[in-house]
């Protein structure tokens, strides 16, 4: 489709912004607000279920970068506090294939943020999951691929998970979701999401801490463009301790929590870690900045280390962190302008995000205020 060239500092000046791009977004954040109400907008709209808050420091150390890496966060040797959330997807059982979020979230940033209604913010946030790639290309496709989710949805859970692996206990429902799509995007296109989309909903980790965690879509870093990824440190497994008689022990217990049991086992008694890194872009070609779809390559953009993320022994499930969490908001948004969130994916979420998480904290009642760490000691203990 024919638009306006994207201007990302001129190095990525062939990739176009689809015509009509902003009315399009509008439509996905209708889109959203519907479904975060049908499913009864007081819990996040994507990614409802947390297994802990952890808190962490986030190390950077710029002696060994690249001239055109040491921008923003990473000019200067510096620990800042952390908080990180980790989420299913969509499954409230831990059991079952899902993606899963990796939330990162910042604190004592200096420097004016890119939201004017939150520049003063004191946070940054890295919003990663655990596959390389996202489904839907841009905006526009985004439309007719989450109606056709919510259209089937409605009809039967089953008949999203067959149309998604093309088998099935449903298999006329699954083909009846397929041919929807393929109806609406083209055999090819439409394939081609949907082969993404099962590999990314598929993930049955045995820790939130031993998988790998992808941003998948780009962000700025001065005048160039990167996409994040967090590898952890250690990929053991989690040791099996017991219940231990706390009041969350029995939640924790329960074979559907099984991911926050694991977090909670590995950190009882023990740290953890992930290495933090930057893939740069090489042109528009092998690495573009509109299309998430499309993998950066380790070969075309290899990761470079821009920080460390030390995870102290805690314990990140407690009743009053569980609530805690509960009531933040992450946004890619969040963020220093010389990170600033590019491609079209991003540019929906700025206002998807903003809009589900102010509607959720308007209906729980609490104000959208970003935390400190003075605020987080307060509501969890130091
Ligand atoms: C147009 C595309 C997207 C839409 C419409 C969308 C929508 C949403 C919404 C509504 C929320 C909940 C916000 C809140 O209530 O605070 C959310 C959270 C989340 N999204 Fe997206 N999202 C999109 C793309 C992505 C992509 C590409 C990623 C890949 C990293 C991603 C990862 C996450 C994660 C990990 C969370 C949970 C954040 C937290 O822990 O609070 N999303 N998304």
């Amino acid at each position: 489709m024919a638009g306006t060239h994207a201007t990302h500092f001129g190095i990525h000046s062939l990739e176009t912004i689809p015509h009509g791009e902003d009315a399009v977004i509008g439509k996905v954040v209708e889109i959203s607000i519907r479904a975060h109400e049908k499913d009864g907008g007081r819990r996040r709209g994507q990614h409802p279920k947390h297994h802990g808050l952890v808190r962490a420091a986030f190390r950077v150390d710029p002696s060994g970068l690249p001239p055109e890496c040491r921008v923003g966060l990473f000019r200067e040797k510096k620990e800042f506090p952390a908080l990180i959330r980790f989420s299913n997807g969509g499954k409230e059982d831990d059991r079952l294939p899902d993606v899963h979020g990796m939330a990162i979230k910042l604190m004592d940033v200096d420097g004016e943020k890119v939201l004017t209604a939150e520049k003063d913010a004191r946070t940054h946030d890295f919003i990663l999951v655990d596959d390389p790639a996202f489904f839907v290309p841009d905006a526009i496709d985004y439309v007719p691929f989450s109606e056709a989710f919510a259209k089937f949805k409605g009809v039967s859970p089953s008949i999203v998970r067959s149309a998604l692996f093309f088998l099935s206990d449903d298999r006329r429902g699954g083909m009846a979701m397929a041919a929807s799509l393929i109806a609406s995007l083209g055999f090819a296109k439409a394939t081609a999401m949907l082969k993404i989309a099962k590999r990314v909903l598929s993930k049955t980790p045995t820790s939130p801490l031993t998988s790998r965690y992808w941003s998948t879509t780009p962000y700025a870093l001065g005048r160039r463009a990167v996409k994040y990824m967090a590898v952890p440190t250690s990929t053991d497994a989690p040791p099996q301790a017991g219940p231990d008689g706390s009041p969350e022990s029995a939640e924790r217990e329960a074979p559907e929590n099984r991911l926050r049991k694991a977090l909670w086992s590995t950190l009882r008694d023990g740290g953890a870690g992930f290495s933090f890194f930057v893939q740069l872009d090489a042109g528009p070609e092998k690495t573009p900045v509109e299309n998430p779809m499309v993998e950066w390559e380790e070969s075309e953009a290899p990761p470079i280390k821009v920080a460390e993320i030390v995870i102290p022994p805690q314990v990140p499930d407690t009743r009053a962190r569980m609530a805690f969490v509960e009531d933040l908001s992450f946004t890619p948004w969040h963020a220093l302008p010389e990170h600033v969130p590019i491609g079209g994916i991003n540019r929906t979420r700025l206002r998807v995000y903003r809009e589900v998480s102010a509607r959720r904290h308007e209906r729980n009642g609490v104000p959208l205020a970003e935390p400190t760490p003075a605020d987080v000691d307060a509501a969890c203990g130091a």
